[in-house]
């Protein structure tokens, strides 16, 4: 405990489970002393325990559909209600595939499928930042961080249309990151993390396989849930203030590895 946080105030969307990297994330920023409102889709909140860590982290949970701009826009004047005013961080935990739900093959994609996976997991990110700048929600340099994978950047078998989602959040941090940081110094990031084994990523088929070929390849194993909710909270500090529009990996060194001993 460091006090990283201390006095900063944000959102966090995508905790479904105590194995989410929302849920590790909200309970990291806590204890950084930050204060944080929750946020996930109705089903989210039948489906999953966000109740016990709203009681743990003392924050209120904020029905919204990451897709439905008029709920972000609710979520957005309710949060401001909540902190009495403007607020710093924001975390875009969120992503879901119905062609890997449903073990559709890349070659054959399904395109409404398609268009939700991206709507669910990119389009979202423009839409939540859209709504925070045209309400001027943001502190001056506050952050906002998503989650990437490496398939965004490097082919990843399974990983289908999530890849290609992956890449468009990528490409939407930069762009939207020109535009805030010129405004308000808010710089804008995505974490590209290791493999994890929470609801969303044991969904991948081979997540088994290649999560044993990541920690095997990588020179300090995978990165867990907590790792990256620890490197998260330096992103909402104001220690990484001048960081903005880049993919940052939190891998263990995967990215920069081909091949070891460990996997020949
Ligand atoms: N698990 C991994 O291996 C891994 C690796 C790299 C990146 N990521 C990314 O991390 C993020 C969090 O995933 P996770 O692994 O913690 O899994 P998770 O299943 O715990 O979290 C995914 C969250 O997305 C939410 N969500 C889905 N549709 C939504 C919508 N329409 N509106 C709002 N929320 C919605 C779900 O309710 C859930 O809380 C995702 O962006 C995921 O792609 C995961």
């Amino acid at each position: 405990m460091a006090d990283l946080l201390k006095g900063k105030k944000g959102i966090i969307f995508g905790a479904l489970n105590d194995k989410s990297i929302a849920w590790k994330t909200a309970e990291a920023a806590v204890r950084e002393g930050a204060e944080i409102v929750l946020t996930n889709t109705a089903m989210a909140l039948r489906l999953g325990t966000i109740n016990a860590l709203s009681e743990k982290c003392k924050a209120p949970v904020i029905v919204a559909d990451a897709t439905s701009v008029t709920d972000l826009e609710a979520l957005v004047d309710e949060t401001m209600v909540h902190f009495e005013g403007k607020f710093d961080f924001v975390l875009h935990s969120v992503g879901m595939s119905p062609n890997i739900r449903k073990s559709i093959p890349y070659e054959s994609l399904n395109y409404d499928f398609m268009n939700k996976t991206l709507d669910i997991s990119a389009i979202s990110f423009h839409k939540l930042l859209s709504v925070l700048y045209a309400k001027d929600a943001l502190k001056d340099n506050g952050s906002v961080v998503a989650l990437s994978y490496i398939a965004a950047d490097r082919a990843v078998a399974g990983y289908s249309d999530m890849a290609d989602a992956k890449a468009l959040l990528q490409s939407v941090t930069r762009n939207f990151g020109t535009i805030y940081g010129r405004r308000n110094r808010v710089r804008i990031n995505t974490v590209s993390q290791s493999p994890t084994m929470t609801s969303a990523g044991s969904g991948i088929a081979g997540m088994d396989k290649m999560f044993d070929y990541a920690d095997r390849l990588s020179p300090l194993g995978n990165a867990s849930a907590d790792d990256c909710a620890d490197y998260i909270v330096t992103l909402f500090s104001d220690y990484t203030r001048a960081i903005t529009m880049q993919n940052l990996y939190n891998d263990g060194g995967f990215s920069s590895m081909i091949t070891s001993s460990e996997i020949l």
